[in-house]
């Protein structure tokens, strides 16, 4: 759906921002008094999103790209059938999703109808309609199933598709098909009644339905002021937001005591909900709709490649669903679409198939079968892959797998071929010690010592997995361990825009072009300042660390190591050359070390402990309330070790 379609909002000053920094901070499990009192708090638990059926993210099918609303249960069917039979289900592609285009209307008791028409086996003699013998059928044949629905009242497509000939039908009330008001109802007749297993939720029902929208003011749909604004993020109400996610949460918990259930938040990164996500959901879309065209899958790919500690077991960045099959990613382009999968692998991002497999050519079949890349997106350790050499033009991801072992991509985002030169000291490992690698396409096994010179062709992806000496022979690196380390308070306080996301030109060139709106800058960062920069304190330069705002927590899961290792400082980029920081480190919420006041210019400062028994660390860098401008802090080579 093209972002340039759904720029008629109605705009209207929401809560100033300055107050929803304080609510984000109630967010998630910590007792809301202590949060209340001082966030920075230690509370000794961790706080992201455990709940739910995510433990790795989903993989499956979804409706959407390859048939919009034209979507039937025979098509939909047939697509299930071809995942069990080609063995992908055996691989673990088992939720079969159904996007916008399932419903009928919803009946004046607020019970939802499914289109009968569409889905033949919904009908029933009462005319209620269910879904129960379509998800028994999907169960029956070893699959998950999913459905959607809207958070307003409204959908997208009502808003938003040209082609309206499957829509909800009836009066204005009876097209109303999304949860507004019928949260607890809806939840309990999809997941307790119908037996769905995933429910994706949109938002344009909040953001797309103002009382001066044309579809409002030609008397076809109700208002609803919008609390979403996917340009503008002060024009979004987050707590408003979060309150209804919050709601749904709450419903799934209560209509699935198995825990089986998948949340997945679709409000394109609008809201800041890169930064919050985590904290109630499964899988949360951190950009507009994915097109099939390679521009705009960077797009998506970069509005999650830098949010690598948003992402944890229970809760993924997600860059919305593969387009493989079409445009760039077709059979033509087989470089593409390998790329396309390789990054959504190395992001961690669900695999959720988005081509028609009925015919899908054999070529396409086989990516998604590729067991070593979906082996590296289902590693148990949930570590998303952090960015260890990053320009414009090439790009080096570097994922930890829960066995030691290291995975790594090089992407050439450009349009010539690159000559890259992959090194040790990318993947943290010792430069004077064999590397064994295997090529993750062509399943090929080689070895280097130091450094390794590949050629990468334009669009391509080469990637490998790969085993070498650790450079830290007896510990990890946090910045190794993105999926254990929870930013439980960023430091941000103001939602700023991101300005190194791929601005791609695919919706043509009327108007003034793509401007940046993706927030989510200044977030904590692994092996970079949260804006980008080399991690550095008085002039020494820190290869590995955590780079975040001074006034923040992070949780981290401590694995059985026995020691904290780290060198604390305010990093030489932070604006705010006055202002002192205090690092401490808390052990199941038990103070273990504390720095001394340090200002920007002072040498980082050693801060240890041991922590053998410790389940929760907490790393806390608070500084006094007057902070001028960007106030970065490093936690420079921090480290957990058996020492
Ligand atoms: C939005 C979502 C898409 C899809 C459509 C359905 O655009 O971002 O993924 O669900 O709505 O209308």
């Amino acid at each position: 759906m093209p972002i340039r379609a759904r720029a008629h909002l109605h705009k209207r000053r929401r809560a100033p921002l300055a107050a929803l920094s304080a609510i984000a901070l109630l967010w998630g499990s910590q007792p809301a008094i202590a949060q209340q009192a001082d966030p920075l708090a230690p509370t000794g638990a961790w706080s992201a999103n455990v709940d739910g059926a995510a433990l790795t993210p989903p993989m499956g099918w979804n409706s959407w790209n390859a048939f919009f609303t034209d979507l039937d249960e025979e098509k939909v069917l047939a697509s299930a059938q071809v995942i069990v039979d080609t063995g992908l289900a055996a691989k673990g592609y088992r939720y079969i999703n159904l996007d916008e285009g399932w419903w009928q209307h919803r009946r004046e008791d607020g019970r939802m109808l499914a289109n009968t028409d569409r889905f033949p086996s919904t009908r029933t003699p009462d005319g209620a309609t269910s879904f129960r013998p379509f998800t028994d059928r999907l169960h029956g044949m070893g699959l998950k199933a999913g459905l959607y629905s809207d958070l307003g009242r409204n959908t997208c497509a009502q808003a938003y598709m040209p082609d309206q000939t499957n829509l909800p039908r009836g009066t204005m009330t009876e097209r109303e098909v999304g949860l507004y008001g019928h949260i607890d109802q809806d939840i309990g007749q999809f997941f307790d009644e119908w037996g769905f297993d995933y429910i994706k939720i949109d938002g344009c029902g909040l953001r797309a339905y103002g009382p001066e929208s044309e579809r409002v003011m030609s008397g076809q749909y109700r208002a609803l002021d919008p609390i979403l604004n996917l340009e503008t993020v002060a024009l979004s109400d987050i707590p408003a937001v979060k309150g209804l996610f919050g709601e749904v949460k709450t419903a799934l918990m209560r209509y699935n005591p198995d825990n089986d259930f998948v949340l997945s938040l679709c409000i394109w990164g609008s809201a800041h909900v890169r930064a919050w996500a985590k904290d109630v959901g499964n899988v949360s879309r951190t950009s507009d709709d994915i097109t099939p065209h390679w521009g705009r899958m960077l797009t998506n790919f970069d509005t999650a490649v830098t949010r690598e500690l948003y992402a944890h077991p229970g809760s993924w960045n997600d860059p919305d669903m593969l387009f493989i099959g079409k445009g760039d990613f077709d059979a033509d382009h087989l470089t593409e679409a390998r790329s396309h999968f390789t990054l959504w692998a190395f992001l961690n991002a669900p695999l959720l198939i988005g081509s028609d497999l009925r015919d899908t050519p054999q070529p396409l079949m086989d990516i998604f079968g590729n067991s070593a890349l979906i082996a590296l997106n289902q590693d148990a350790g949930g570590h998303q892959a952090v960015l260890a050499f990053d320009t414009d033009d090439l790009q080096i991801l570097v994922k930890t797998l829960a066995d030691g072992d290291k995975a790594v991509a090089i992407l050439n985002r450009s349009s010539a071929p690159v000559e890259a030169t992959l090194t040790a000291a990318h993947m943290k490992l010792r430069e004077d010690a064999a590397i064994a690698t295997t090529d993750l396409w062509s399943g090929e096994g080689a070895s280097f010592t130091g450094e390794m010179k590949v050629t990468v062709a334009p669009r391509e992806t080469r990637a490998w997995r790969v085993r070498g000496s650790r450079a830290l022979a007896d510990g990890m690196y946090l910045s190794e361990l993105p999926g254990q380390v929870n930013p439980a308070v960023d430091g941000v306080t103001v939602p700023e825009v991101d300005p190194t996301i791929h601005r791609a030109a695919n919706f043509g060139t009327r108007g003034s072009g793509a401007r940046p709106f993706y927030t989510g800058w200044g977030g904590a960062r692994a092996d970079s300042t949260p804006y980008g920069r080399v991690l550095q304190v008085a002039g020494h330069h820190f290869a590995s660390g955590i780079g975040v705002l001074a006034n923040s927590r992070l949780e981290v899961r401590n694995n059985g190591h026995r020691r904290f290792t780290a060198s604390v400082g305010v990093d030489d980029s932070a604006q705010d050359a006055d202002n002192e920081v205090t690092f401490a480190l808390y052990g199941d919420g038990r103070l273990l070390a504390r720095s001394e006041p340090l200002s920007r210019g002072m040498p980082a400062q050693e801060l240890a402990a041991d922590i053998a028994g410790v389940s929760l660390l907490e790393l806390v860098a608070r500084s006094g309330d007057a902070v001028t401008g960007q106030l970065s802090v490093t936690w420079g080579d921090a480290a957990l070790v058996q020492r």
